[in-house]
């Protein structure tokens, strides 16, 4: 299988330094970036191909990979799936928005083409999609991330937000894909509640889910990745286990 990714910053690094090393049918190949000089680095990093135009790739290769932007999935989701090829999303956030989310699913069926939105930073995303079969009456999100993560220059605990998760990944577009992963999964907009601490040094994520199932609480500790602090290590790490997937014939979990 011949990957592009789309967005050589902190999670592709991880990806392509992991899948270079492994005995995989999985070739990540060509690299785009709106700062040409990243994408020039990680291709050269694992004899890859930059690529200065993004439609370069397209026909070259199976699968794109989008760990970039929320308005990179605007840019470049639908003429990929439109040239039937697969995408896995990173920025999961971008897919709250109905209409364009709506629109994707449209372009996957009429090309046979899928997309894929890891897990990511979080844990017991296969436990909600079950759950999801029966009524889930509540969900919610607490996280809670250091000043560093959160980009702000704060001395004490303070709730940020305090809301909808629609409106959460609007307004925190590079921190808080796990809502919309939630979100998605669940089939419902979920209540996240945001938290800067200068007590926490980790991403932690804690979720609690009510329905017909029963009850689950579950609590993500993540380190924060050494490139960019406001991204998890778990969540490039999700990427890599759908990756490796493709090849494998054991599926575990949902
Ligand atoms: N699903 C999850 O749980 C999860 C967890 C962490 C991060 N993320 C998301 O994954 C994405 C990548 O995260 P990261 O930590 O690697 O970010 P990063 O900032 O380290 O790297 C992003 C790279 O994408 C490039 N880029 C941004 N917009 C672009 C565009 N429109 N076209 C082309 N290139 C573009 C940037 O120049 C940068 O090199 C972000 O959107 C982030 O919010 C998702």
């Amino acid at each position: 299988m011949i990957v592009g990714i789309v967005g050589c910053g902190a999670i592709a690094h991880i990806i392509a330094q992991n899948i270079k090393d492994e005995d995989t049918s999985i070739e990540i190949k060509y690299f785009y970036d709106k700062d040409g000089e990243r994408a020039e680095d990680l291709a050269n990093f694992v004899n890859g191909v930059a690529v200065s135009n993004f439609d370069d790739m397209l026909g070259k290769v199976d699968l794109v990979l989008e760990a970039a932007s929320q308005s990179s999935v605007r840019e470049t989701a639908l003429k990929v799936l439109n040239s039937g090829t697969d995408i896995i999303t990173m920025s999961v956030g971008a897919l709250m928005d109905t209409e364009l989310r709506n629109e994707l699913i449209q372009a996957a069926k009429d090309n046979d083409a899928k997309i894929y939105t890891p897990s990511g930073a979080l844990i017991g995303v296969d436990a909600i999609k079950a759950a999801s079969i029966k009524n889930i009456s509540s969900i919610s999100l607490t996280t809670r991330k250091s000043p560093k993560s959160l980009g702000r220059d704060v001395d004490k605990k303070e709730v940020l937000f305090e809301g909808k998760a629609s409106e959460a990944v609007k307004e925190f577009p590079k921190n808080i894909n796990v809502a919309a992963t939630l979100s998605l999964a669940s089939g419902k907009d979920i209540d996240v509640k945001i938290i800067v601490d200068p007590e926490v040094s980790r991403n932690v994520h804690e979720v609690v889910v009510k329905g017909d199932f029963g009850e689950l609480k579950t609590r993500t500790m993540n380190f924060p990745s050494d490139a960019n602090p406001k991204t998890s290590m778990l969540a490039a790490l999700s990427a890599i286990k759908l990756l490796r997937s493709f090849d494998e014939h054991f599926i575990i979990g949902t």
